[in-house]
């Protein structure tokens, strides 16, 4: 198969990437749009718009850099969904565009499943984690446990009643008078700060399920902040209590992943693989709970560095390379999707 061109707009990351069948990447580029930063969130038609203006540039210059035309490329993947309509809109009409004029495959990719193939590229692990694997995938707007049994077959085993894990980490970063996103700045703040200071709630602690829980938690912190009275926490208090909810959320995600990996080992065996994807991977003290909990089950672990947990083009790429290769190409009248659960991925390619 020739290289696969992938684009993402589902959120505020505007991305593009060439990626040849091993898995080499030819061009990559990312696009974090700064706009939303004044507003401590992503404002849709605000990402739409940066979308439509980065990305025309964007494709010409990851194929140019790749040294390929449009039709010298085998297939053209686009995230159609979960997320934002307005971007998915965009990044996939352009990718169906491309398509049409070069008489290109298309493939409409989830996202979800995106971050979830992300651990198969042969670069990250010799060969690619083989299928089936365990699979946490938590981001900003994502919380879940998946059993990823194939391309299009994925079991969840259960996910957030509530907030996701990096909408938490977002919220309480903004109440610590973080910046935003806020992942990232909460986690370096933790770094100095006393976990054991404060002991926030570990919701869904022990728990025959694999459900997780994190507004309590982000509540607790709050009520703590609002204890502090007005104004600007010192930023000794700011650190414990950082360091305190962050202590709290790798508790949760240890206890609940652990009960997912002995329900993986029922019906899969031993010695299976553990996979954490999507932006809050990028949180060393999580990745590093979760070394330890493969560990302890048994099983080996694998986290994509850190680049390739945020929002990006080369696991779009990538995906569509692995349904290319299974015949799995989509017509250009599918339709973006804002929702899109993973489940739904073999009923929609069965109709197909
Ligand atoms: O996967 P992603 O880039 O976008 C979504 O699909 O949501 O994830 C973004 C989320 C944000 O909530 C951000 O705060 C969080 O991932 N995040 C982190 C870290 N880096 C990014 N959360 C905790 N620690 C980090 N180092
Ligand atoms: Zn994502």
């Amino acid at each position: 198969m020739r290289p696969v061109l992938g684009i993402e707009t589902s959120c505020d990351e505007t991305a593009a990437a060439v990626l040849d069948e091993s898995g080499t990447i030819l061009a990559e580029a990312v696009a974090s749009q700064e706009a939303h930063a004044v507003f401590g969130g992503v404002v849709p038609e605000i990402a739409a718009r940066a979308h439509l203006a980065l990305l025309p540039d964007m494709l010409r210059r990851v194929t140019q850099a790749a040294g390929l035309h449009f039709n010298e490329l085998g297939g053209v993947a686009a995230t159609a969904g979960p997320g934002l309509i307005g971007g998915l809109i965009v990044g996939s009409q352009m990718g169906k565009g491309i398509a049409l004029a070069a008489g290109l495959p298309f493939v409409a990719v989830n996202h979800l499943e995106a971050h979830a193939l992300t651990a198969r590229l042969p670069g990250l692990v010799p060969g690619g984690a083989a299928f089936p694997y365990l699979l946490l995938l938590v981001s900003g707007g994502h919380c879940l446990c998946v059993l990823v049994e194939g391309v299009g077959r994925h079991v969840r085993l259960g996910g957030t009643v509530d907030d996701a894990v990096g909408e938490a980490f977002d919220k309480v970063a903004k109440l610590l008078g973080l910046g935003w996103p806020g992942g990232p700045a909460l986690e370096r703040l933790a770094a100095s700060g006393d976990p054991e200071r404060y002991r926030f709630p570990r919701p869904m602690l022990g728990r025959l399920d694999c459900d997780f829980s994190f507004s309590g938690l982000k509540t607790a912190v709050a009520q703590e902040v609002a204890r502090h009275g007005a104004g600007a926490l010192p930023r000794a208090v700011a650190a414990d209590i950082a360091a305190g909810f962050q202590v709290a959320v790798v508790d949760v995600l240890a206890d609940r992943v652990m009960h997912a990996m002995a329900l993986f080992t029922e019906r899969h065996g031993a010695g299976g693989l553990l996979v954490v994807a999507g932006g809050v991977a990028a949180n060393m003290a999580i990745r590093a709970a979760l070394q330890d909990v493969a560990a302890r089950s048994g099983c080996r672990f694998v986290a994509p560095p850190q680049r390739l947990c945020t929002d990006n083009a080369v696991m779009v790429a990538w995906t569509g390379i692995e349904r290319l290769r299974l015949g799995l190409a989509d017509s250009l009248d599918v339709a973006p999707r804002p929702r899109w659960p993973l489940e739904q991925l073999l009923s929609a390619r069965g109709s197909e």
